[in-house]
């Protein structure tokens, strides 16, 4: 079921000029794509909608572009040479590879899905006096299955952290996980593989330095951060926010852009002072999920997932987790990352640091808390969630892509009713005034009920329509996408309407 609405999401993306295979013509490279002529238009509005609320509505927060390529020494101070693994594992039968910690958490995901069905029954049982809540905590078979889960899970947490890659193939084995594929349980002994995709500077063999594709962007912001903090005259608590590129080369990289070996991050390391960390940290997690409900998607579709193992770097961590077709899965990190990478690239660099505060009279390296969202992730949340089939009044059916008007990517259809009369000359007037403001199309082609529908499927919130009463009442037809209502406006409320409607100002102010 859930694999259906991924298909239908990627073959959507790819039929409406949002998403392409990478390199097609060449049988396509595995985890990696383009983004079309719509798709480009969607990721710029979800980047505009975070680099403004991030930037532009905080006063304490400024944005960086750093590099890509960055010293090696980067990676050595910030952990990730020696830390940035994945625990991998081979089938010997099928010869297929998996995320050893992958193969353990699905096997506990398929364990809540029992959980869910116990619910479901007793839900049906019980009618309306079904107290979900007390369900859960006292349910023999819940009680049982959540036990399972627990200890599980807090031994694969305790052999990560320790290294202990033999107990964690012993669990495998011990829970009795099979190659999802196969079927076959013929496991190899787990290793560490380091994500880090490698690449050379200089132009002979000798002389060339060994350089890394950077896995994150937050390193970038680390060394720019004393930079900043002078050239800004930046006074603690204060963040700086990046939107860029990251390359890590997993193991498994499947479910469409959600595990991509190229992508893109939105990141805000926010600096604060020694001992206020967890008060940042609870704050961001509550500002990051307000920005996602702001989207209208549906709380019931986020969830926050608390870390039981902790990366290198952090003290406390939490994932924004979204209802994707193929279940609950991470879409942000928030990270209470202490001094850690500070502290490290002081000692690697040989550079001071430090902050002076004037307040407390003293200098300290700054503690940090990041949000970190995948903007790749972003969009098939948004994707996945807006798609939808819907059955008309008429018998007809169309496919609607239900997405908030600010993000959507072109954000009205100039429509000539037919292509004379004097009506394109009008439709291209009202296109001309409004391409300053918003990413317009006009549209002549085939019937206007056609150009409904390829407006619904890429989410065009209004479809303007010139007929021959425009001609007399100078007035146009406005369709709303979602409830397909039909108004009457003058061409020259038209621009207003857009603007309290589609704006991006509209979305943002439900922010502050
Ligand atoms: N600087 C912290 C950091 O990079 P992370 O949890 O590894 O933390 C942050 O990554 C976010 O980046 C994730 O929540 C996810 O949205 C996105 N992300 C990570 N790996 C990805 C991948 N291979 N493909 C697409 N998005 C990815």
């Amino acid at each position: 079921m859930s694999e259906d609405v991924l298909k239908k999401v990627i073959s959507h993306a790819k039929e409406y000029g949002f998403i392409f295979q990478s390199s097609e013509i060449y049988d396509g490279l595995s985890a990696t794509y383009d983004y079309g002529q719509n798709g480009i238009a969607l990721k710029n509005n979800i980047k505009e909608y975070w680099w403004k609320s991030m930037v532009q509505l905080h006063e304490n927060i400024v944005g960086i572009d750093a590099a890509i390529f960055m010293h090696p020494t980067t990676w050595k101070a910030s952990g990730h040479v020696d830390a940035f693994n994945d625990p991998l594992i081979d089938n010997k039968d099928s010869k297929k590879r998996y995320r050893a910690d992958v193969l353990v958490e699905d096997y506990c995901a398929k364990i809540e899905t029992k959980i869910d069905k116990e619910v479901e029954k007793a839900a049906k049982r019980f009618g309306d006096s079904f107290d979900k809540e007390m369900f859960l905590k006292t349910n023999p078979r819940v009680l049982e299955y959540q036990k399972e889960i627990e200890t599980a899970l807090s031994r694969l947490a305790k052999s990560l952290t320790d290294n202990d890659l033999e107990d964690v193939k012993k669990l495998i084995e011990e829970l009795g996980i099979a190659d999802p594929i196969s079927g076959s349980r013929n496991w190899t002994d787990v290793r560490q593989f380091n994500l880090m995709f490698g690449t050379k500077l200089g132009s002979t063999a000798d002389t060339a330095t060994d350089l890394y594709l950077r896995p994150e962007t937050a390193q970038g912001i680390f060394v720019n951060f004393l930079n900043v903090q002078r050239t800004g005259r930046m006074k603690i608590p204060f963040g700086i926010a990046q939107i860029g590129k990251a390359f890590r080369n997993e193991i498994v990289a499947r479910q469409f852009i959600f595990r991509m070996r190229e992508f893109e991050q939105m990141e805000l390391q926010f600096f604060v002072a020694p001992n206020t960390e967890m008060e940042f940290y609870e704050k961001w997690k509550q500002t990051r999920l307000q920005w996602h409900l702001n989207l209208g998607m549906g709380e019931e579709n986020y969830r926050f997932h608390d870390h039981e193992k902790l990366a290198h770097y952090a003290n406390a961590a939490a994932d924004i987790e979204f209802n994707f077709p193929f279940g609950f899965k991470e879409l942000e990190g928030i990270h209470s990352r202490t001094d850690f990478d500070l502290k490290q690239h002081q000692e690697f660099s040989g550079k001071k640091l430090q902050y002076f505060d004037s307040e407390r009279n003293e200098s300290y390296i700054p503690y940090v808390v990041e949000t970190s969202i995948g903007l790749d992730r972003m969009f098939l949340a948004l994707l996945s969630k807006g798609l939808k089939e819907e059955q008309l009044p008429d018998g007809t059916e169309r496919t609607v892509l239900k997405i908030t008007p600010a993000l959507a990517p072109v954000k009205a259809a100039i429509l000539p009713l037919i292509k004379k009369d004097g009506l394109p000359e009008i439709a291209e007037k009202i296109f001309d005034d409004l391409k300053l403001d918003f990413l317009v199309e006009y549209d002549e082609k085939d019937s206007i009920g056609k150009r409904y529908r390829r407006h619904d499927a890429i989410g065009t919130p209004f479809c303007i329509t010139i007929d021959h009463d425009t001609l007399a009442d100078d007035s146009v037809t406005i369709r709303e996408r979602d409830s397909m209502e039909q108004k009457r406006v003058k061409i020259t409320e038209i621009h207003s309407i857009m603007s309290k409607e589609v704006s991006m100002t509209s979305l943002l102010k439900n922010l502050l």
